[in-house]
């Protein structure tokens, strides 16, 4: 039987092993005892993108909201078909064919979009894009200021809580900003390519700008946003 500090070793050594990893979360080698996947550890410190979003708000989206994904996830697989899945992004895949399985898509679409939007935000993000990156937004957008306002009215428009997104559509073979309820993303869509993303649940941005969900989107539009991300996703698109 392995010992709660030994599986804690374990983890920790999984964890290094796939700190590079772009979404982290991992099915654990012992799962008589540990849950299949691990709430990801935010890629910088809790207070790095204040006074744009409050270490009050990081505190309560991940350590509260991100993490009962990732509980609930945790507790719904152990007694679904999809035990067997290979990784988060294919139990997603899976359960959103399945209308029976809606209560898991829900909770693993959620705990893969809250991983891609931390990394989507970096401190002192924002601003002027990598050349090659700015010249393929000019090319599809007509400027950066074009992708802005698309991403602000998508921000607006997107009725009650969820997900504006920019995204690589391989159909179009162009960049594009779509919006999603609730938990829904991009993955579903097998011609979209996820690039970034700005959470618009308010459990995002009330503390700091109570109703403002434009303000917000504004702010981490200019003052967040991994221009870094973005250009990594897309050279691997
Ligand atoms: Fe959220």
């Amino acid at each position: 039987m392995t010992t709660d500090l030994s599986r804690r070793q374990l983890l920790a050594a999984t964890a290094a092993a796939l700190a590079g990893s772009p979404l982290w979360a991992h099915a654990a080698a012992d799962k008589t005892a540990a849950p299949r996947f691990e709430l990801p550890p935010l890629p910088w410190d809790a207070s790095a993108l204040d006074p744009v979003i409050s270490a009050s708000t990081i505190a309560q989206h991940h350590g509260k909201h991100h993490a009962a994904y990732v509980a609930n996830l945790n507790r719904l697989l152990p007694n679904s078909p999809l035990t067997d899945a290979a990784s988060l992004v294919e139990i997603i895949q899976r359960s959103a064919r399945n209308e029976g399985s809606r209560t898991i898509f829900n909770n693993a679409a959620q705990v893969w979009n809250h991983t891609f939007y931390w990394q989507s935000l970096r401190p002192k993000g924002g601003g002027t894009p990598p050349s090659e990156l700015a010249k393929r937004i000019e090319a599809d957008f007509g400027s950066l200021a074009a992708l802005r306002e698309a991403t602000l009215t998508a921000s607006t428009d997107q009725f009650g809580a969820g997900w504006v997104w920019l995204v690589l559509d391989k159909n179009q073979k162009k960049l594009t900003v779509v919006k999603t309820g609730n938990a829904d993303t991009p993955l579903t869509q097998e011609h979209l390519v996820p690039l970034a993303t700005i959470d618009v649940w308010e459990h995002a941005y009330y503390l700091d700008y109570q109703s403002r969900r434009k303000d917000y989107a504004a702010a981490v539009f200019d003052k967040l946003l991994n221009w870094d991300f973005v250009a990594t996703n897309l050279a691997k698109a």
